[in-house]
Formats: C-alpha cells, structure tokens, sequence
C-alpha cells in the first residue's frame, strides 16, 4: 500500500473511532449538541489523534486503550478551533472546508457547543478507567489536562491574542507557538508513549520530538495562510494580517520560513530514530508535513 492509501486507510478508522464517542442529537440542549457535532465532523486531518495511535503502536501498543484519548484530544482541538474562529479571537468565517460553528449556530452557541467539546473530551477520557485504572492511565489524563491549559494551548492562545498588532521577538514567537500549537501535538505523542508503557526517558524524546513537529506545524500554517487559497486550505487566508498578527512569516520571510519547516522537522526525525523502537509510517507522516498543502 502507498502511504497517501495507508493514510487515507487510518483516517478513516479513526473517524469511525471518533464518531463512537459523539453525543445523540437528542433533549433540549439538542442545538449545541447539533453545534457540537457538525465541528468535529465537518473533516479536519485527524492529525494529533493519528499521532497518539502512531506513537502508541510505535512503543508496542496495540488494543483500544488508546482509543478513548484519540476521541477526547480531537474534541479538545476542535473546540480550540471553534474558539479560535470567533469574533473576539480571529473572526473567522470558514473552517475544514465549511462555515465555522459560530457562523451557524451564532456566536453564544459557538462559545457554548466549544465549552461542550472540552467537557465531553475529559468525560471520553476517563472512560479508560473502565478498562484499566493504572499509573499509565492517570498520568495520560495529567497529560491532557496540563497541554491543553494555560501551561500549554490555553495559555498561548492568551499571548497569541494579547501580541495582536505588536512587534514580537523571536523567543515570545517560540512561546506562542510552542503552547498554542506544539501543546496539543505534544500531548498526543506523549500519551501514546506512555499508555504503551515507554519509559520516563522515552516520553522525554517523544515530548521534544512532538514540540519540533508542532513548531513546524504552526510555521507551515502562517506559510499558508500567505500561499494559499480558501478552497484548498478550507480556511481564509491572510487571516493573520487581518488581524495585525506578527508571525514567523512576517518576522522572517517566506523563504527562511519554508527552510525551517524542513530543519526543525528533519530535527524531530534525527531525535525519533535515535529511539529503540521504529515506526516508519510515522515518520513518513511527519516528511509529509513539511510539504502540505493544508
Ligand atoms: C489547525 O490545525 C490549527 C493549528 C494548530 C494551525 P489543523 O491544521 O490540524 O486543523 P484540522 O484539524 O486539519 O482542521
Ligand atoms: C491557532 O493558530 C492554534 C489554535 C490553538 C487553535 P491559528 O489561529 O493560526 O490557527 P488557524 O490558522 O486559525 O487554524
Ligand atoms: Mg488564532
Ligand atoms: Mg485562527
Ligand atoms: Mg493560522
């Protein structure tokens, strides 16, 4: 199997993982569970669920202990991305190819479908205790709620927003971009490692790995957000100019920001090989990255 059919393959799955997970559209609250629904199926790559899998097989992992936290750090990231799209934050209007929640269902349920997505990811989440209650499993719970919050995504979304029309440094740069996005890829990989069993060590690798990843991650992003267009991105471009937002574009240019999407991610593959274990279509999914196209 090619890797673009491998990928389409464990995309696939992992819909079907997530969509086990998902509220009925029933009951009063019916329209935020609506709201709920439609932000986490409207597509998306499935990225960090797919890295916590990776990651999780890599070390030896195998069965649906994963499964749980697959589901629950999708929620976390969407409600990130509904959150993001709001008027107060980047206003907005498309997202994964669709209208953005707030532009649907209005801007309380907006607020109130990404409240919902949060809760529901820590409810999912502890669903692994069901099936086993261990170090393993509670330091993963640690691992999601610590990345996802203000020492983590949270807490760069704060400065991202607070920085709009500001001159920034390179190291506050790093600082956003290490919490707003490495976070979230960061605890994917992360719980992955440590609910297959890796060691302290191991998880440490793993963490710098993920934050490499995530750095170029978000560095691609801004390139986009320059390069590309709705219809391909499934999202407006130039929605960091709009909003006065210094990125690693502004602060560097475009060419020296395309040849650190590739150092930093050759990075993270330099420190996964130096590993025990290998996983190669991880690695290839992180090479793909560097060239994506949304
Ligand atoms: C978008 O993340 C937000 C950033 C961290 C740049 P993705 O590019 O992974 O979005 P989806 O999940 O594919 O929609
Ligand atoms: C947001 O960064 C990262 C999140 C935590 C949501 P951006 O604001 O650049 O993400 P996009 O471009 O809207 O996906
Ligand atoms: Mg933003
Ligand atoms: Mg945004
Ligand atoms: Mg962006």
């Amino acid at each position: 199997m090619s890797f673009k059919e491998e990928l389409r393959k464990k995309t696939g799955e992992i819909e079907e993982i997530i969509k086990e997970y998902l509220p009925e559209e029933t009951g009063f609250q019916k329209t935020v569970l609506e709201a709920m629904n439609y932000s986490v199926m409207a597509g998306g790559k499935r990225l960090r669920p797919m890295l916590m899998q990776e990651t999780y097989r890599m070390f030896g992992g195998e069965g649906e202990l994963v499964h749980p936290f697959m589901a629950a750090i999708e929620m976390i990231h969407t409600y990130s991305l509904v959150h993001d799209d709001l008027p107060a934050m980047d206003n907005d209007e498309y997202r994964r190819g669709k209208k953005t929640t707030h532009a649907v269902y209005g801007e309380a349920m907006g607020i109130l479908a990404g409240d919902g997505l949060l809760n529901l990811a820590f409810e999912t989440a502890a669903e692994v205790f069901t099936i086993e209650v261990s170090p393993r499993t509670a330091r993963a719970l640690q691992i999601l709620s610590r990345k996802a919050g203000i020492y983590g995504m949270i807490g760069g979304q704060v400065v991202d927003v607070e920085s709009e029309g500001q001159p920034l440094s390179r190291d506050k740069l790093n600082f956003i971009y290490r919490l707003k996005t490495s976070a979230l890829i960061e605890s994917s990989m992360m719980i992955g490692a440590v609910l297959a069993g890796a060691s302290d060590e191991e998880v440490a690798a793993v963490e710098r790995v993920a934050g490499d990843v995530g750095l170029a991650f978000q560095i691609q992003d801004d390139i986009l957000d320059v390069t590309s267009t709705l219809e391909v991105l499934g999202k407006p471009i130039h929605s960091d100019d709009k909003n006065n937002k210094t990125t690693y574009v502004t602060l560097e240019g475009l060419e020296k920001a395309k040849e650190d999407v590739e150092k930093i991610s050759e990075n993270a593959l330099e420190t996964l090989r130096s590993l025990k274990y290998r996983n190669e279509f991880l690695e290839e999914l992180i090479r793909m990255l560097i060239t994506r196209e949304k």
